[in-house]
């Protein structure tokens, strides 16, 4: 298989990070990806970082050696905060996280200087994007909260209604007194959450997600590189694959 032919992995600890696949497939068409959900070790929010660190090496080496991957994305903010840094030290290809391509966007959002980042604990608790958005800026205000049941009921396919609304408030009033005028969404499931999100903060709040952002990131580093298959624009079969940890 020529390298480019190869296809992008990405990872998460379940449909979170579909949210990233979609836009890889929207910015990247003709590329093929594998796509990890490591449904058996769901939620990884509450665990430390370093143990979902070894589940993410785990899963990178799978990608790499059983499906030739010439990339990987960290498709999932948890894995980011707990194992980026190592992940791109240990392998060669080029490894992408959502949280540097995301925060530099959410400063150009802002026009107070506050921004809300809602995320699990284990990245709320990391301080990643704290420590992202404060080396672009200090002066800037940045408030978190973690929303851990956000996971769950994606998971479990709970969009909306009245106990989501509930939930979401329960997590969000904080944010909202703080008076942010940006909310990262900083976990990849909370993209599907946007219409209750939205309500609970006011539409005047500048929501952002890392799916975008990184795909534009992706495309351009790999394009870069050479690593992107051409685009002509021709419809053909792609392989598209996705696998869950918990039904081996
Ligand atoms: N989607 C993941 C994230 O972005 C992880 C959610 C979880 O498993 O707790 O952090």
């Amino acid at each position: 298989m020529s390298d480019k032919k190869r296809p992008i992995g990405l990872l998460d600890s379940g449909v979170g990070g579909l949210t990233v696949a979609s836009e890889i497939v929207n910015y990247l068409p003709a590329e093929e990806i594998a796509y990890y959900g490591d449904t058996l070790h769901l939620p990884y929010g509450p665990r430390l970082l370093e143990e979902v660190r070894e589940f993410v090496f785990v899963i990178v080496d799978y990608l790499l050696s059983e499906k030739n991957a010439k990339a990987i994305i960290l498709a999932c903010n948890t894995a980011t905060s707990a194992a980026l840094k190592a992940v791109k030290e240990k392998y060669s290809v080029p490894v992408f996280g959502t949280i540097d391509s995301v925060t530099k966007r959410a400063i150009k959002e802002s026009h107070n200087y506050k921004i809300g980042v809602i995320g699990t604990e284990g990245t709320v608790n990391s301080q990643a994007y704290q420590k992202s958005l404060l080396a672009l800026d200090r002066k800037l205000k940045v408030f978190s909260a973690a929303c851990p049941e956000f996971v769950r009921l994606v998971e479990e396919g709970r969009f909306a209604g009245p106990k989501v609304e509930k939930v979401a408030r329960k997590y969000l009033v904080g944010l909202k007194e703080a008076g942010v005028d940006v909310l990262i969404l900083g976990c990849t499931h909370y993209p599907y959450l946007v219409p209750v999100i939205q309500k609970v903060m006011g539409k005047e709040v500048t929501l952002i997600s890392s799916g975008e952002a990184m795909a534009r990131e992706v495309k351009n580093i790999l394009k870069g590189n050479n690593m992107l298959i051409e685009d002509k624009g021709e419809e053909e079969i792609k392989q598209q694959e996705f696998i869950v940890s918990d039904q081996e």
